[in-house]
């Protein structure tokens, strides 16, 4: 196989740093694409003469033509308007559902072999949109959450116990919504589950915390946050590109997984070369488990408001 082309929708905050820290890691050639004529070309070309300084030198494409995404093994879709102050995901739906189409039409045409991996708000629901324009299998569609929620969590764990944040790891499931469920007993310091380490009203503050740290940045910037979703969409594509199959929280298709019924929401995945390689079953609390249903049902309903929108 030659190398990896990725192709990045969106030249916003989000798109543009997805497509620098993926040329960073090395992961292949990266095409930009922007609907704004200059933008995606103003960034790829100032991203490429960073290259000598960073040490990458993979070509880096900015363009509003999608011909130059041909052929590409991964597209990531961040376009769509992004949260103001006073907004939730979900208030991005109606304008975000016609514009994750467009761009999914496009991904089929062009792109017919990528792994999709969808950025746009509400992000369980555009899952829901790409998967159901291109028509991929559903394993090769997938959406960044889990990666950055959970990346959230573990950044407040780590700063309220005063540890490197390297050490802990974490699994975050349901959708990307306030409802989303972090799993104390299995986010762990080193290999030790932070239940033993923090007590519970502690654990419940930084959980509201992560659920809310979507809004904290955007009450911050005026605008949505793009460093730790960046990072958690190349997290996303390196484990795809490198077929190393790290298990990542992620908005992946559930049939019979989790009694889900059909649907994309965050579940650990598996991450390999033909996309969700797997979906890891964990055996949840009765408490976890209500936690979660409440989520996918919410996840549930925003795609019955999609259905009524294609
Ligand atoms: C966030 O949580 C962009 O929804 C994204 O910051």
């Amino acid at each position: 196989m030659g190398v990896n082309k990725i192709t990045v929708v969106g030249a916003g905050n989000v798109g543009a740093t997805t497509a620098h820290i993926a040329a960073t890691r090395k992961l292949g050639d990266i095409v930009l694409i922007d609907i704004v004529k200059g933008l995606a070309e103003g960034k790829a070309l100032d991203m490429a003469e960073a290259g000598p300084v960073q040490g990458y030198s993979c070509k880096i494409t900015g363009t509003t033509d999608w011909a130059q995404a041909q052929d590409s093994s991964i597209v990531v879709i961040t376009s769509g308007l992004a949260r103001k102050p006073g907004m939730s995901r979900d208030d991005l739906l109606a304008k975000n559902v016609q514009i994750v189409k467009d761009v999914s039409e496009k991904v089929a045409r062009y792109c017919p072999k990528a792994i999709v991996i969808v950025v746009s708000n509400p992000l369980d629901a555009m899952v829901y949109v790409a998967s159901k324009v291109t028509r991929f299998a559903k394993s090769r569609v997938m959406g960044m959450a889990g990666a950055l929620d959970v990346a959230r969590f573990c950044h407040f764990v780590a700063t309220e116990l005063n540890v490197s944040s390297e050490d802990i790891r974490g699994i975050l499931m349901g959708g990307h919504g306030d409802d989303m469920v972090p799993l104390p007993r299995f986010t762990t310091v080193a290999g030790i589950p932070i239940t033993e380490l923090l007590p519970k009203e502690t654990i419940a503050r930084l959980i509201e915390r992560a659920r809310k740290g979507g809004i904290e940045i955007v009450d911050l910037l005026g605008s949505s946050a793009y460093y730790a979703p960046a990072a958690g969409v190349v997290k996303m594509a390196e484990a795809i590109t490198s077929d190393s199959c790290s298990v990542i929280p992620c908005c992946a298709y559930c049939q019979k997984e989790y009694n889900v019924g059909g649907y994309f929401v965050g579940v650990p995945a598996v991450l390999g070369k033909t996309g969700v390689e797997k979906i890891v079953e964990l055996n949840l609390n009765a408490d976890e488990c209500k936690e979660l249903d409440v989520s996918v049902s919410h996840v549930k309903d925003l795609v019955a408001k999609v259905d009524k929108l294609l």
